[in-house]
């Protein structure tokens, strides 16, 4: 090297970025309590009661993570009015894919015809969506992206034991995905982002097949532990929780649901924020149930365009991550 280094530019980034449409699918058969417990020592109250589940989605054997991806990751594209020619990374956060290679996004974005794209998968399961979405918005303000598609796409009917009743009247099939480009005012947040690896035991691949969880020990940290993650992306998006107007806790368990809600009122939020209660008719699809309560939220207009919300995913590793972001 001779003399000093050049100085770098860093002059192609964006100031801010903004969620700029949003997309989702879920498989068309549409699987109740009752279908289960023809199958499994379980009732519909008590899986109403004790998860808030009333039925879900299970994709058939043809039905991929990556259709489902295609599927939603082109509405939301449509949902913002930008051809995929002006996309240039797909991000597909996803904890479901048959084997690690090849990943989902690359696909992905051939499929829906973003040429050439920067396409990586990302698994922090549960927490995923956030993760991605945190992850586009810091490349777009690097200058490293312009406009960037995530997609959390999950197939968990893979990987859950048809036969655990533990497990398999939670988890489902679908995907959420949102369009990220740049802004002039800000419309996603910072992320506030961790993991406790010390608690891996609590969720994980039973002999890399079926996933095992231990369903108390996790509600316990659910419920305790990720308020406080949600008030600090509120602290770094330099929103109060009093401007929250809704709330899109992972949808895990109704119950985790409202005792996050419950918390954050406890310190400002107030009575009449909408909490996202989507698992009730989606079941938790993981790095999906974010973005697919959101969309659908939107469609029934329970959440308007400009409204503040409050994402926060959690759940294997542990991870966890949440952003506010402003609804497209
Ligand atoms: O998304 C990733 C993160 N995952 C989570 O956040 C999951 C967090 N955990 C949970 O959502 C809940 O712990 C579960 C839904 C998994 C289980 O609910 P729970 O209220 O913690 O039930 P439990 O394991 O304490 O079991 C209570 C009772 C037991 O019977 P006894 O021993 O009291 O007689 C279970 O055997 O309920 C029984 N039980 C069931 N009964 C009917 C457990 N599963 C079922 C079932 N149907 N499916």
């Amino acid at each position: 090297m001779t003399g000093r280094p050049p100085a770098l530019s860093l002059t192609h980034g964006a100031p801010a970025t903004r969620v700029l449409g949003l997309g989702s699918t879920q498989p068309d058969r549409v699987v109740t309590n009752h279908d289960l417990a023809a199958r499994m020592d379980t009732d519909d109250q008590w899986i109403r009661d004790r998860v808030g589940i009333v039925e879900r989605r299970f994709a058939d054997e043809d039905e991929q993570v990556v259709d489902m991806a295609v599927t939603a990751g082109a509405k939301a594209l449509a949902d913002a009015g930008v051809a995929p020619a002006d996309v240039d990374t797909v991000i597909v956060p996803n904890c479901t894919m048959p084997a690690p290679i090849p990943n989902a996004a690359a696909q992905v974005a051939d499929r829906i015809g973003v040429r050439a794209a920067g396409a990586f998968d990302l698994n922090a399961a549960c927490a995923g969506f956030c993760y991605g979405l945190g992850i586009a918005s810091d490349l777009i303000r690097s200058g490293s992206a312009g406009q960037v598609l995530v997609i959390g796409a999950e197939k968990l009917t893979d990987v859950v034991d048809p036969d655990d009743r533990s497990t398999a009247i939670i988890f489902a099939d679908g995907a959420g995905a949102a369009l990220v480009g740049p802004a002039t005012d800000a419309g996603v947040g910072p992320v506030a982002w961790g993991s406790a690896g010390d608690l891996v035991d609590m969720i994980y691949m039973r002999e890399n097949r079926y996933i095992f969880q231990e369903g108390q020990s996790v509600f316990r940290w659910a419920t305790t532990q990720v308020a406080p993650v949600a008030m600090r992306a509120a602290e770094l998006a330099g929103v109060e929780l009093s401007d929250v107007d809704v709330l899109i806790p992972h949808q895990a368990n109704l119950r985790i649901v409202e005792a996050i809600a419950k918390r954050l009122r406890a310190k400002g939020a107030r009575e009449d924020m909408v909490v996202a209660d989507d698992i009730r008719y989606s079941g938790n699809t993981s790095s999906a149930s974010i973005p697919l309560a959101l969309d659908h939220m939107r469609a029934a207009g329970t959440v308007d365009s400009g409204d503040v919300v409050l994402a926060v995913g959690f759940g294997a590793g542990l991870s966890y991550a949440a952003q506010i972001l402003i609804c497209p």
